[in-house]
């Protein structure tokens, strides 16, 4: 039986547009549909092998948009995907401003079995469809190597040759083609010519947060988490007015992440506000805005608050999330 890889478009630069092939960075993200962007490319019915090409187009947003509808969508298809013994694997086209967000929210909500047992590759680029040079098809055939790779499981992220797991994936720079670290894990390997090299193992889930099922997430409503910074001369404000605001559509603050300065420390004053958010009922975790590294706690944790072991800001406020509606 032919496997079938299937590809899922959400948008982003790599399906961006400029007005001239010169231009980078004037584009519009999420214009060209995901068939479009695959037919372009020429060599890939030869990446793809005996590999049957299936693609669906999911979301068409600039990721700095994307709102928890287009991840609820997200993981119904993938999960749709996976489940399906003639699907080999997934290749997810994206914008890579929150792709570290996206890979890592799938990675907590996929059921292990499945991706312990099948590749979700996300694939983006850093210049759009309508340039000179794009990245885009380059990284596209990436992803199809390392999907295609024997033994390939979980959910990664390939950018300018480089593979880097959903954990420890983050967009370091804003225009360098490669603009993504793995931090202290470094990268999971290459891809070259079309063959991966790996430098450790496929990623295993590290499920984070108590499990809930994609079905009962997409029709849940989200809790409100909003992040907050320290830096010097933080004060309580920001946390007193998110606490003290009427209640909009968006509902209610539930949580609270705090970007603290280097091992999660925090200014008395936002300390303070953050001390009265939390009797109030909001729940408040701590990271670092250092971007590398993670937080070490002291041996007697007292009445500080918690942490999501190394896990960036964003990150943390989607564990915090999901922990919530669990
Ligand atoms: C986006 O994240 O959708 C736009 C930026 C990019 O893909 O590089």
């Amino acid at each position: 039986m032919a496997k079938k890889l299937v590809f899922l478009g959400m948008g982003g630069t790599i399906a961006g547009t400029a007005a001239s092939a010169a231009d980078n960075v004037g584009y519009r993200a999420a214009q060209v549909g995901v068939d479009q962007l695959l037919q372009a490319i020429p060599t890939l019915e030869m990446a793809l092998g005996r590999h049957e090409l299936v693609s669906e187009q999911v979301a068409q947003v600039d990721s700095k948009d994307m709102v928890f509808t287009h991840w609820n969508a997200l993981a119904l298809r993938v999960c749709h995907y996976l489940a399906q013994p003639d699907v080999s694997g997934l290749v997810i086209t994206h914008g890579t401003d929150t792709i570290e967000e996206t890979a890592f929210f799938l990675s907590q909500v996929v059921p292990t079995a499945l991706l312990e047992s099948k590749p979700v590759v996300m694939a983006c680029a850093m210049r759009p469809a309508s340039s000179l040079s794009p990245d885009g098809p380059r990284n596209v055939l990436d992803a199809v190597a390392l999907a295609c790779t024997e033994g390939a499981t979980g959910v990664m992220v390939v950018c300018a040759g480089t593979i880097h797991s959903a954990q420890h994936v983050q967009k370091v720079y804003p225009y360098r083609l490669d603009a993504f670290d793995s931090g202290d894990a470094g990268p999971m390997g290459y891809v070259e010519e079309g063959v991966v090299r790996l430098t450790y193992s496929w990623p295993k889930t590290e499920v984070i947060r108590p499990s809930i099922s994609h079905e009962k997430l997409a029709q849940a409503v989200w809790p409100r988490v909003e992040i907050v910074t320290s830096y010097v001369g933080a004060s309580g404000a920001m946390v007193r007015a998110l606490c003290s605001a009427p209640q909009g559509s968006e509902g209610p603050l539930c949580g609270l992440v705090v970007a603290g300065t280097g091992n999660g420390t925090i200014h008395t004053d936002l300390d303070a506000a953050l001390r009265e958010a939390r009797a109030l009922g909001i729940q408040v975790v701590r990271s670092t805005r250092c971007a590398w590294g993670q937080i070490i706690p002291p041996s007697v944790l007292g009445d500080g608050f918690p942490h999501f072991k190394g896990l960036s800001p964003v990150k943390a406020r989607i564990a915090l999330i999901l922990d919530l509606l669990a």
